[in-house]
């Protein structure tokens, strides 16, 4: 018997970062986006814990590890024992979600592993203990689960669902080697020794609700950008490349390196995008807000 579920990316609206806590972590104020990128994860019964990565389009899965690191099968380790069940599970990833750029596409599949193997496994797991055991894997996987547009605060794990009602288009544009969170955030503390709390995203809330993209647009934040343009600073070029292109905002997504530009219309995105292959440089283009962790194709 096989199940597969998907799981969306997520950019981050508004990325409002405070200082670094006891924990090591970073109070977060921060609304996440759930985009029409998508990795689908397939999960069977097995004598033991496996996974198998295979790229969808001209993705580079290189980058993903394949033994226990891997936040999918984390993540149905940390399930089963949720439960007490002695099962393991073969799991297959289609990756879609560019690897390591601030995409989230680790706790997408952590998500729809946990989705997937309660509903192989008839686990009947509550919402509430799903979003507990999702914080654990990772601060964004909560998100993961829902979609949508949503306000994270603590370390991103506590979630509000925001009534958004603004939908728009994205332009991806994955840039080389990917980053790593931990160091931005590390660079970030270096860079801002005095942090305070983060800002809270008011007026970006009010504009979603209010479905007002132009204003979403003029809004957007990522108290990261100077961390990852501090230690990647041929961003700064590939930035005013796509500005050249774009006439709309650009920011960067979550750590980086992926940036993103933003439109109100796919025909808008799809003009970005081309302008961007003329030059040489392949994007993605995506829908936002889309829906969290779906079962795909049923038990069979
Ligand atoms: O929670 P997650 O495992 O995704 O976080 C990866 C790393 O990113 C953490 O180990 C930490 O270095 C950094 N991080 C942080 N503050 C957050 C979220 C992540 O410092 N709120």
């Amino acid at each position: 018997m096989t199940l597969t579920v998907r799981a969306a990316a997520k950019v981050n609206l508004a990325l409002g970062v405070g200082g670094p806590r006891p924990d090591g972590f970073h109070d977060l104020d921060t609304v996440y986006q759930a985009i029409g990128l998508y990795d689908d994860v397939t999960v069977a019964d097995a004598a033991a814990w496996g996974v198998e990565v295979r790229p969808v389009g001209e993705v580079d899965c290189s980058g993903v590890p394949l033994d226990d690191d891997n936040l999918a099968v984390r993540a149905g380790r940390l399930l089963a024992e949720h439960h007490g069940v002695r099962r393991a599970a073969h799991l297959v990833v289609d990756k879609g979600i560019p690897v390591a750029g601030g995409l989230a596409g680790g706790s997408a599949d952590a998500a729809a592993a946990l989705v997937a193997l309660d509903r192989l496994w008839e686990l009947h797991t509550t919402d509430e203990d799903l979003l507990a055991l999702a914080a654990r894997l990772g601060s964004d996987v909560p998100f993961a689960l829902l979609g949508g547009t949503v306000r994270g605060t603590g370390r991103g794990e506590v979630v509000e669902v925001l009534p958004a009602t603004a939908s728009c288009w994205w332009v991806v544009v994955p840039s080389g080697e990917g980053l790593s969170t931990p160091a931005v955030y590390r660079e970030l503390d270096r860079l801002r020794p005095d942090a305070g709390p983060p800002a809270p995203p008011t007026a970006l809330v009010a504009a979603l609700a209010a479905g007002d993209v132009t204003r979403v647009g003029e809004l957007l934040a990522n108290d990261l950008q100077p961390a990852a343009l501090s230690l990647r600073p041929e961003l700064a070029a590939e930035a005013d490349r796509l500005r050249d292109v774009h006439a709309g905002p650009v920011l960067l997504s979550g750590s980086g390196p992926t940036l993103l530009a933003y439109a109100a219309s796919h025909a808008d995105a799809t003009a970005t995008r081309l302008g961007l292959a003329e030059a040489g440089v392949s994007a993605l283009v995506a829908p936002g807000p889309v829906a969290g962790v779906h079962v795909v194709e049923p038990v069979r």
